[in-house]
């Protein structure tokens, strides 16, 4: 069920009328909805409700510490890619046990935290890393866990620039070489080969590539443990698509009927191969846990009626919500409170200098300047992408529980956006 609903005309969150929430904190403003974070978790958490599972959040999907911190109590741990992401899930109050650290380019100093915090697991994507990792364990006289991270080669059918799973990407040991790196890597005395991982793309609406991918894990763990190397946790990443609400968009699959499919097999090749082999399952989804939970509330500023094309000019920009220009994404915008006047086509673009700052194109709507709008389903890399290009603070964000709005990162101001710099003497 969505959590934004139209209640008399007015777009809500939960049972707070949006107007307020822009009215109390400005615009532009992100609003999330606890109850559709928790109803998405769940989705996870029941699926794998008596399993040994554990879901990591994909953090970088948003990282607000309220949003981190309810995920954490409701058991959560956590996928990083960087140093920053694991002070915040500490600052969060989350355990650094159930933390996993993926990347392609982890630092020694990050490595070195990582490793002091006592995290679950290192995502491991080449043969230098490990070296990297092997020698920084040995200098503070630990051992590290790790997993390889190896690219299946299976086609995610998403957008070039959130496919990761091809021989063309960056990421990931190639399928073909993951015996030898496995190899490499239990040859090091300061690396404890724990498990394997994969992540083969972002926004996947069907799973079949993700059980294409599993089923090439599976056929390496078994590789794996005939050569004596025996893994405890197969990690299958995220990448479980949202419903943008695109016109011709196929729905994306259930997370609970994904969860399924996969649990079933693993299920049926531990009975048949290994007669109950135990094994961990790790998910790392992002988008499908955050995506749904949050809207980007925006004022009109400005309609601009032109030759070719009317805009509509809002206080949103392309620093706010990156998703359309980056990845030419579909992001639904709605009147937070619907005239009943001819809805005109615009153009709705932000005020950043760049022909590229548009949030939605052609979209019929019947507005004026000061009216509210949303963007739909922009509560996962929304405010983690935002920047301060023109020297715009980051927008305020706003948790509401019922009738409460919470505000959980107030807006920047312009004076704290070059408070670290400095002139020449
Ligand atoms: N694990 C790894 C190693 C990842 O790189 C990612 C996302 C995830 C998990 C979470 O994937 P999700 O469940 O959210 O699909 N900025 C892009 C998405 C980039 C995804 C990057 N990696 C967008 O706005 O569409």
């Amino acid at each position: 069920m969505s959590h934004f609903s139209y209640q008399d005309g007015v777009l809500h969150a939960e049972s707070t009328p949006l107007p307020d929430i822009a009215a109390a904190f400005g615009t532009p403003t992100y609003v999330y909805s606890k109850a559709a974070l928790l109803e998405n978790f769940a989705a996870y958490s029941d699926a794998c409700r008596g399993r040994d599972a554990l879901v990591c959040y994909a953090m970088k999907a948003n990282s607000n510490l309220a949003i981190l911190d309810l995920l954490a109590r409701e058991g959560a741990g956590f996928d990083i890619v960087s140093g920053g992401e694991l002070l915040r899930v500490m600052a969060a109050g989350g355990d650094p046990g159930k933390v996993i650290f993926s990347g392609v380019g982890k630092t020694e100093r990050e490595m070195r935290l990582a490793l002091e915090k006592g995290i679950l697991c290192f995502n491991v994507e080449s043969i230098p890393e490990l070296h990297r990792l092997n020698d920084v364990a040995a200098s503070m006289g630990k051992r590290a866990p790790v997993s390889l991270r190896v690219n299946p080669n299976v086609d995610a059918k998403t957008h070039p620039y959130i496919a990761t799973g091809l021989k063309a990407n960056k990421f990931g040991v190639a399928f073909d070489d993951a015996l030898e790196t496995y190899r490499a890597a239990a040859s090091l005395p300061n690396l404890d080969v724990v498990g394997i991982d994969c992540h083969i793309g972002s926004q996947l609406l069907d799973d079949a590539p993700l059980l294409e991918a599993l089923d090439k894990l599976i056929e390496l763990i078994d590789a794996l443990d005939n050569e004596g190397v025996h893994i405890h946790h197969l990690d299958i990443g995220g990448g479980i698509g949202v419903d943008y609400g695109a016109a011709g968009d196929a729905p994306p699959v259930p997370v609970g009927d994904y969860l399924t499919r996969l649990f079933a097999r693993i299920d049926a090749w531990r009975a048949e191969r290994h007669g109950g082999r135990a094994i961990k399952v790790i998910f790392e989804p992002g988008r499908s846990i955050v995506a749904s939970t949050g809207v980007l509330v925006t004022k009109v500023e400005f309609l601009k009626p032109g030759a070719e094309k009317n805009f509509c000019i809002i206080d949103a920009a392309m620093n706010d919500m990156m998703r359309p220009t980056l990845y030419g994404a579909w992001m639904d915008m709605k009147a937070v409170q619907p005239s009943s006047d001819v809805p005109v086509l615009y153009d709705i673009v932000g005020p950043v200098c760049e022909s590229g700052d548009w949030l939605a194109r052609e979209r019929a709507l019947a507005v004026q300047p000061g009216d509210l709008l949303a963007m739909m389903s922009a509560g996962a890399y929304g405010m983690t992408m935002a920047s301060n290009y023109n020297t715009r603070g980051r927008a305020a964000e706003v948790m509401v529980d019922g009738e409460q709005g919470h505000l959980i990162r107030r807006r920047e101001n312009p004076a704290e956006l070059f408070a670290l710099e400095s002139m020449l003497k």
